[in-house]
């Protein structure tokens, strides 16, 4: 299939990329959320059945049966209380962003849902009918919850929690083939890029994670449940915390999953770019402060937690999330779909034949702001700019290039952007003409002057474009690696070679 183009839209001064992810953090915080409400929800279910069934043959059970049926009345009221209705709302709310994330991918890379969609057609399929379970359980336990007998609020919340995490499941296979589709990318065999090298580490974490937010939750719930009193709080928060113990494995899983992710991934978060880092260092420390917290002062100790703490390990458990749904999205760079396709949604085969044909030449769409253009070389840039660089680009906005190009010399920007994927290596190769490239750089200059509206375009001498041909072909076509790097000398930053000249 040949490069094709479709519509896109224009965020303004967000990049596009920000708006995926921005709506991402909530859906995941959401939908997690909702997986592990359940599975904390089937254990107080569970709780409170023992403690009835302990109660009824207390004289054979002894102590255990008294402690165990002061929890009874608690957790029933605390399932069909305010948590009960959290999760609903939870797993509504992350329907609906969910269908809004499909909306704005289609609206900024449909060519990399377009190919999810086919590789996982019945994946995809399958994961909806986990969807359905899980929305007609959880609905029937919220609205018949209260008047059903022991077993039957027990089978609600069981076929609730294994639907939502079997939505999890399948997603997860999907979600984690981006960044190491593994033996797929040979074979193009569905179960080979459904578990991938990524699919168990992320799987296993994520549920971790799903457990970790909704006991955090429940902690701030509980403590909104003022007609029972403080001891039953406490013991009540003391078994939701219990939901908290499998963070210790955090460390070996985050471990996993560096190591099976792609070299220069893991490149990237460990030092080789400072916000990668830096977001990876929030999600460390958020989660370390959550699970000692947890680990030393919930479990250990017992301790009672109020209202204003459980709330602020709650802004800590979303930051986390934040911070690693970035990482997990920021590491994919220069591709959605590993070695299969960029960021821009050009597939690395398709790079020779655009810089012969021109990125922008067959884009069949208007751009939205044309009349703002003065000049004709003007609007082809800005065409390309739309075609190859404004999914992490904006002009004048966030990551504008503007800034970070628009004081270079015309030939350090020419240079710079001919060798991009030497540039940055989490940019993907150039992949337009020499002409388009420098329709690029007149787009550059002109917003970097305030976009006057009488603007002259420089007409681009022969000189001026074998130059960028040449060194558009010692770029080569390839994406770079880190392991690459070190031998490679178009590796050295073009930027300050050419400065310090
Ligand atoms: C996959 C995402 C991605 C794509 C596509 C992309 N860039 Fe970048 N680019 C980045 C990131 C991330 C940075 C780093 C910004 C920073 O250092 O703050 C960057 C930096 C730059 C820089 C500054 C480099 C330096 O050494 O300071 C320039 C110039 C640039 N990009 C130009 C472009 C142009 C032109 C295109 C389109 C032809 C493009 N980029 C496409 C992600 C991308």
């Amino acid at each position: 299939m040949d490069f094709q183009y479709f519509p896109q839209n224009d965020f303004g001064p967000a990049i596009k990329g920000m708006v995926i992810g921005g709506l991402g953090i909530f859906h995941v915080f959401l939908a997690q959320f909702a997986i592990g409400g359940g599975i904390l929800m089937c254990y107080f279910q569970w709780l409170a059945h023992r403690a009835d069934s302990a109660n009824g043959g207390g004289s054979c059970t002894g102590t255990p049966g008294v402690a165990l049926a002061a929890i009874a009345n608690p957790a029933r009221a605390f399932l069909d209380g305010y948590f009960r209705f959290l999760v609903l709302v939870s797993f509504v709310i992350g329907a609906l962003t969910g269908v809004a994330m499909w909306f704005t991918t289609i609206q900024i890379s449909p060519r990399t849902i377009g190919v999810m969609v086919d590789e996982f057609h019945w994946l995809w399929a399958t994961e909806w009918t986990f969807f359905c379970l899980e929305v007609v359980a959880g609905y029937a336990f919220y609205r018949c919850g209260r008047s059903l007998p022991d077993r039957a609020r027990m089978t609600l919340l069981v076929l609730y929690s294994v639907a939502a995490w079997f939505s999890l499941f399948w997603i997860n296979g999907i979600l984690s083939w981006q960044l190491t589709p593994g033996g797929w990318t040979e074979s193009r065999n569905l179960w080979a890029g459904f578990f991938n090298p990524s699919f168990w580490p992320s799987l296993i974490f994520r549920t971790i994670v799903a457990m970790t937010i909704a006991s955090l939750v429940a902690c701030v719930v509980i403590n909104t449940m003022k007609d029972i009193d403080r001891d039953a709080r406490q013991r009540l928060q003391n078994q939701a915390a219990y939901l908290l113990a499998p963070m210790v494995l955090m460390p070996i899983l985050g471990g996993w999953y560096l190591a099976v992710i792609p070299e220069d991934s893991r490149s990237w978060v460990l030092g080789g770019t400072p916000a990668m880092s830096m977001f990876l260092a929030i999600t460390i420390g958020a989660s370390l402060l959550i699970g000692g917290y947890a680990l030393v002062g919930l479990i250990r100790q017992k301790l009672y937690i109020n209202g204003a703490t459980a709330t602020l390990l709650v802004a800590l458990a979303f930051g986390a999330t934040a911070g690693g749904e970035f990482v997990r999205e920021g590491v994919r760079k220069p591709f959605t779909i590993r070695e299969y396709l960029y960021s821009n949604s050009i597939k690395p085969g398709e790079v020779s034949r655009l810089r012969q044909v021109g990125s922008a030449t067959n884009d069949p769409y208007p751009l939205k702001d044309a009349e703002s253009y003065p000049t004709e070389h003007l609007l082809l840039g800005a065409k390309v700019f739309r075609v190859q660089c404004s999914v992490c680009h904006t002009t004048d906005g966030v990551n504008g290039l503007t800034h970070l190009a628009g004081s270079w010399t015309p030939d350090q920007k020419r240079m710079n952007i001919a060798k991009l994927q030497h540039t940055k290596p989490f940019m993907p190769p150039f992949a337009g003409t020499p002409e388009e490239l420098e329709a690029l750089v007149d787009l550059i200059e002109w917003t970097h002057a305030g976009r006057p509206g009488n603007w002259v375009s420089r007409e681009p001498g022969d000189a001026e474009l074998r130059q960028i041909a040449d060194w558009l072909s010692e770029a080569g076509v390839e994406p770079r690696t880190p392991s690459l790097q070190a031998h490679d000398p178009a590796a050295k930053s073009p930027t300050r070679e050419e400065s310090t000249r």
